[in-house]
């Protein structure tokens, strides 16, 4: 008896456990179900063939609404009952019942939804419409927005793609969420069930397309197993949600993959082959959306091999693709990643406008330049890309990252949409007149068929599907912004948190302060006034490292001397990069004065101690943001620590284990960041604190016992410059020192290191208590790209609260190295209430 009340009350009083696979399309019961007076009786769906669109939305519905309301209503194929929600397509309404009138308003995908009346009608101009208006209605009452509406949707652009950079052998470039889910050992994978529920993810946020390989494409994907299991399992899992397959090639594949001798564009042997394996795929795939190529950058192969013009490329697959209604999407990321740092006028961030300007007009029309957001590579801030208003007789499109390469992985959070949104409202002013990223890339700009988007998603295994909960608010804002860009950030964000997580007033202001402050604080923290993210480029893109930046072909220089830094990319005096945007845009990045503070670095080169329009330095600017930005990522803890109980338990441990990390890295980047510049300039902190850790203890300066100081680099991914590692691989390390603060409660934190390659147990005792015992596993839990190194990507820190401690005591860190790891520790500090050190 006891136990079963035990149980009882287990079940009652706890939240269920999620494990994020069903993201925004849980259809949890909503507390005012009752309210929904006018819920129909039943649905009907016009078409009943299982593989289409709205059979499935009928499905759907039916699901949805047993789950959210509770209530099970029946799909019925044939008839109206004369309460019932009807979902079809616009022709398929008016077969069966006469006159539809919004008809005319519905553009391809569009939808109409009417919840007025007893009857509730999801009409959509096509088959993916109507889904996507059932999915519409489903969200509006998960979210109980109950009131009656009547209103046609249309999408801001036909090209709504996601990008998936997998690899043949089950890998992801820049995945953070485990392996594919499309590819294992070569080939694609036999149970297509995870691609099937990520097609329905897409799908209920309008995106109608997916590129399933990485860019940096392996032409095996081309062999006839493959194409057999594109088409007969994975197009045949995703058609049912409207969503195309499209595929990712590699340029030299004639040669490499054909046995050609040459993949010269203009080759007709080459053409010919070509056409030829498409014409196979689309056998398989015949509705397959079209290819997307990465030519002549970071080492890939291209028609400038051949001294063919990159249209001549892009059209080579345009015509392959045409009988077939294919497009083809054809990436302008083509750069030369050896260029000389040591000629002031080179700029990679005029690459793009220089390869296509003379191109415009030359490709054929159902060719789409794919360009990315920044005129380098997604950095956590850079201006529009200048190509998006000198193409006008192009279509092109913008490319986002969901995927965040440069901006923590999903270890931090960093809500993207106020980034994205940034870009999309920037007006490059073509021709002096409004000239909205936005209205570019949807076509209407410059009177173009085509447009739109591509978003780099990298969705792994992990259950979560990016690796993070609060980082799905990326993809669904991703999908919102595709359909309308002019939505609110906080808007989208509000109707993710309520079906994501329910009706709790405080889960929406926590989550909804967390990451409208996010990005923010990650600007301010990893690379700020236009500097680009200080990551390292040269390895993992996770943590800090700004020499990288410079020295080297890869052009994504800070020209940081002891006296200066920024680009000088004006056409006055330096790379001419601003003169790449029309006048207007041109005229104000070339000054100073009119660019705005947070691309002062982007467009210029200028003196440490030159003034911000705050009255700031940029030195003092770059010392204070570290540490403010750095601040705000320690109240994501506490804040979430507010969420306790009012959320799942599983949910809830595992987004605070990454805002724990994030906190702790945000400290690393923090102070990295900060000596580097202090070191370089030597210009003092005006508020004395870099350099300066009065609560810290350097593990160099302990006394050693089978560890040894070790001289860390980057060195200022080391409190110190140092750190200590055990002796040899085999050796338990012991370093302790007398705890000369005065007696109190102390946060004992423990910064060390973390690498791929061993897993270190550690124990940190005051006096004879142990404090805590730790394993040096992340790479197990986060899934950030690892580091072999003792760097900025494996520096982080532990904590724990509340610790007693005596002055004169002894605190002592037993490390026991694994594998690799050789247990290194960087320092130790005592935190009193308040501080953050
Ligand atoms: C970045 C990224 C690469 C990727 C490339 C691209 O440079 O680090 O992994 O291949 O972009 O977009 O093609």
């Amino acid at each position: 008896m006891r136990f079963l009340f035990v149980l009882l009350s287990v079940a009652c009083c706890h939240v269920a456990a999620e494990d994020g696979s069903q993201a925004w399309l849980r259809y949890a019961p909503v507390p005012k179900a009752s309210e929904y007076h006018s819920l129909p009786a039943s649905i009907v769906a016009l078409n009943n063939t299982k593989t289409s669109p709205v059979y499935v939305a009928g499905q759907e519905l039916e699901k949805g609404i047993k789950g959210i309301l509770g209530k099970q209503l029946g799909v019925d194929g044939t008839s109206k009952a004369s309460s019932s929600i009807v979902v079809g397509t616009a022709e398929a309404y008016k077969k069966a019942y006469g006159e539809f009138e919004e008809a005319d308003e519905l553009e391809p995908d569009g939808f109409f939804l009417s919840t007025e009346g007893s009857t509730v009608l999801i009409i959509g101009q096509n088959e993916r419409g109507a889904l996507y208006g059932a999915f519409e209605y489903l969200s509006r009452i998960a979210q109980q927005k109950f009131s009656p509406v009547s209103y046609v949707s249309n999408p801001h652009a036909p090209i709504r793609w996601s990008n998936e950079w997998n690899n043949m052998d089950g890998s992801i470039e820049r995945g953070y969420s485990g392996p594919s889910i499309f590819f294992r050992n070569g080939f694609v994978v036999d149970n297509v069930t995870r691609a099937a529920e990520y097609a329905r993810l897409l799908a209920s946020i309008r995106i109608n397309g997916i590129v399933i390989n990485n860019v940096n494409a392996n032409a095996t994907l081309l062999s006839e197993r493959n194409i057999e299991g594109l088409g007969s399992r994975l197009a045949d899992a995703m058609r049912p949600y409207g969503v195309q397959l499209g595929i990712s090639l590699n340029f030299a594949s004639p040669k490499d993959f054909g046995g050609l001798s040459t993949f010269d564009p203009l080759d007709p042997a080459v053409d010919a082959w070509w056409a030829n394996i498409t014409n196979k795929i689309y056998a398989r795939v015949p509705d397959m959306s079209g290819y997307l190529v990465k030519a002549n950058s970071e080492g890939q192969p291209g028609p400038l091999t051949y001294n063919r013009t990159l249209a001549d490329g892009a059209n080579m697959f345009a015509r392959a693709v045409k009988p077939h209604g294919g497009i083809v999407m054809f990436r302008a990321f083509v750069y030369d990643n050896h260029i000389n740092e040591s000629n002031w006028k080179n700029d990679r961030a005029n690459a793009a406008v220089d390869f296509f300007k003379d191109l415009d007009g030359k490709f054929d029309e159902n060719v789409v330049v794919q360009i990315k957001y920044g005129p380098i590579d997604f950095q956590v801030r850079e201006p529009a890309s200048p190509l998006f208003s000198t193409l006008r007789k192009t279509s092109t499109s913008i490319e986002l990252q969901i995927t965040p390469e440069y901006l923590g992985q999903n270890c931090h959070l960093v809500y993207l949409a106020p980034l994205w949104k940034e870009i999309l409202n920037s007006d490059l002013r073509a021709d002096d007149k409004p000239s909205k990223v936005k209205d570019i890339v949807s076509g209407q700009r410059f009177s173009r068929p085509l447009g739109g988007w591509a978003g780099v998603v990298n969705v792994g295994t992990n259950s979560s599907w990016l690796g993070s909960h609060l980082a799905m608010s990326n993809l669904y804002a991703y999908g919102a912004l595709a359909w309308d860009p002019s939505l609110e950030s906080e808007d989208i964000l509000g109707d993710w948190i309520r079906l994501t997580f329910g009706f709790d007033a405080r889960v929406m202001e926590v989550i909804t302060e967390m990451s409208m402050k996010s990005w923010p604080a990650y600007e301010n923290y990893s690379g700020n006034l236009g500097i680009q993210t200080l990551t390292d480029i040269l390895y993992t893109h996770f943590g800090p490292n700004p020499a990288s930046q410079d020295g080297n072909g890869w052009g994504q220089w800070t020209r940081a001397d002891k006296f200066s830094i920024g680009m000088d990319r004006t056409v006055k005096n330096g790379t001419g990069n601003a003169g790449q945007y029309p006048p207007e845009v041109a005229a104000r990045y070339e000054e100073i004065e009119t660019t705005p503070d947070n691309l002062l670095l982007w467009f210029h080169h200028v003196n440490y101690t030159q003034k911000l329009k705050s009255g700031k330095s940029v030195i003092q600017h770059f010392y204070d943001a570290h540490y403010e930005g750095a601040a705000t990522a320690q109240t994501f803890v506490p804040l979430w620590e507010s969420l306790q109980g009012r959320i799942d338990d599983e949910r809830y441990n595992d987004v605070h284990f990454r805002q724990v990390f994030q906190a702790g890295h945000a400290l690393v980047w923090r102070d990295a960041i900060n000596q580097f510049y202090h070191n370089l300039s030597e210009i003092p902190d005006d508020h004395e604190r870099v350099g300066n850790h009065p609560y810290r203890i350097e593990a160099e300066k302990m006394s050693l016992n089978g560890y040894k100081p070790y001289k860390v680099s980057p060195f200022h991914t080391a409190s110190g410059y140092t750190a200590i590692v055990t002796t040899t691989n085999a050796t338990v390390g012991t370093a302790s020192a007398n705890i000369t603060f005065a007696s109190g409660t102390y946060d004992l934190a423990v910064n060390y290191y973390d690498l791929i390659g061993g897993k270190a147990q550690y124990s940190v005792s005051v006096g004879n208590r142990t404090v805590g015992t730790w394993t040096g596993d992340l790479e197990d839990k986060l899934g950030h790209a690892p580091s072999i190194y003792l760097d900025g990507h494996s520096a982080t820190r532990i904590t724990f609260r509340g610790v007693k401690v005596a002055k004169g005591e002894t605190v002592t860190i037993v490390g026991r190295p694994n594998g690799i790891e050789p247990a290194p520790i960087d320092y130790v500090s005592f935190l009193p209430s308040g501080i953050v050190d």
